[in-house]
């Protein structure tokens, strides 16, 4: 491929969010542990959250969202020349969850691989994308954020099982000419050295000719007061860094949209920041945290309900597992308006 030595703009031409039907209370987490509706409302902000059941997979939830954001864009998916999904609970250990929306959308021509950096993935993944539109590497780049967590959850374990959803959110992007470019600016880091504070192992097992490993929990395991203080800490600066990159304040913020992880997180931001409240986009009350896909299915839901409008300007932070924290700024340029389920189906 020829490599076309101008740098180009990029924007988002499509949105979209899906969550599987199941729905699950906090009252009935009581079943499981010793927990209350008051504590995780009260500590959480979350109410309620989907859940995969029985052969539902992830890989549909991503093909869902992916079409939905396609169909918005109304372009061929044939036209689509690399799909990026963020996930850490894909369906299979290979191939990548890439592979199933690939030939699930019918994006025939789109190379693809998954990026593994839990909460934070999604934001990763947008500006990885953003980086092979700009030098025309491609045109279009499908990026989904997709967890569930659900299937990670040690169900015993009251610190972690009442915080998780499933779900998956999809943006297309597109290269622009540099004068109509909507990305305005990002920021991206890792914290190797508290990477204990939020992980899930995946050992098994060793080949049986040697010692086997030690027996290590399969599920997720947080320090949670240590990544909510985390999270507080770093949020923030990422966020000023992210718009001193791009010349702007805080007050050029039309939505910020944070991982959806804690109520308290994202009020302490709102508060520290000088952020309006109602600028903040918040859904984690029906969804609980879904990890990589929190921020698309917030701004998926933002745009269809008419808050994100043509030249809006948005700025997301995730934040999470590695522990890893990004943020971009973008102005809003795709459509705004919802597709119908026989526009989706094509
Ligand atoms: O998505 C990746 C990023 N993740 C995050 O950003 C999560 C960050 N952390 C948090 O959101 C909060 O730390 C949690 C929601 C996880 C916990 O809230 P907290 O206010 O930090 O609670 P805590 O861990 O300090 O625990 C307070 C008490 C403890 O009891 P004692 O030791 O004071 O008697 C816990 O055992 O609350 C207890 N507790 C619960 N009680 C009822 C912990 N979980 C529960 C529960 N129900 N589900």
């Amino acid at each position: 491929m020829t490599i076309q030595k101008i740098l180009k703009g990029v924007k988002i031409i499509g949105v979209g969010g899906a969550v599987p039907p199941t729905i699950i209370m906090n009252d009935a987490l009581t079943q499981l542990v010793d927990t209350s509706d008051e504590w995780i409302t009260s500590r959480t902000g979350i109410k309620q959250r989907h859940v995969l059941s029985g052969d539902e997979t992830l890989s549909d939830l991503g093909v869902q969202a992916a079409k939905q954001a396609v169909a918005q864009a109304g372009v061929d998916p044939a036209t689509i020349g690399m799909v990026i999904v963020a996930t850490t609970t894909p369906d299979e250990r290979y191939p990548a969850m890439a592979a199933r929306v690939q030939t699930g959308i019918g994006a025939v021509n789109a190379s693809g691989y998954d990026i593994a950096l839990a909460c934070t993935g999604f934001a990763a993944a947008l500006i990885t994308a953003e980086q092979f539109l700009r030098t025309g590497f491609h045109q279009r780049i499908l990026v989904i954020g997709a967890d569930a967590h659900t299937r990670v959850m040690d169900w015993s374990d009251r610190n972690t099982c009442v915080l998780f959803g499933d779900g998956a959110g999809a943006v297309l992007l597109e290269s622009t000419e540099l004068e109509n470019d909507a990305f305005l600016a990002c920021d991206m880091n890792l914290d190797g050295a508290k990477a204990n504070e939020l992980h899930a192992d995946h050992i098994v097992n060793n080949c049986p000719l040697v010692p086997q490993a030690s027996a290590r929990s399969p599920y997720v395991q947080m320090n949670g007061r240590e990544v909510y203080k985390f999270a507080v800490a770093v949020v923030m600066n990422s966020i000023l860094r992210t718009l001193e990159n791009c010349q702007k304040t805080i007050e050029d913020i039309d939505y910020l949209i944070l991982h959806q992880a804690n109520i308290r997180i994202m009020e302490s931001m709102t508060e520290r920041l000088g952020i309006p409240p109602e600028k903040m986009i918040v859904n984690l009350q029906r969804y609980g945290n879904t990890s990589a896909a929190t921020i698309p299915l917030a701004l998926n839901e933002a745009v269809l309900d008419g808050r994100i409008k043509t030249g809006s300007t948005v700025m997301i932070c995730g934040f999470g597992g590695g522990l890893s924290w990004a943020s971009s700024c973008f102005k809003w340029g795709g459509p705004t308006v919802a597709v119908t389920t026989e526009q989706m189906n094509g």
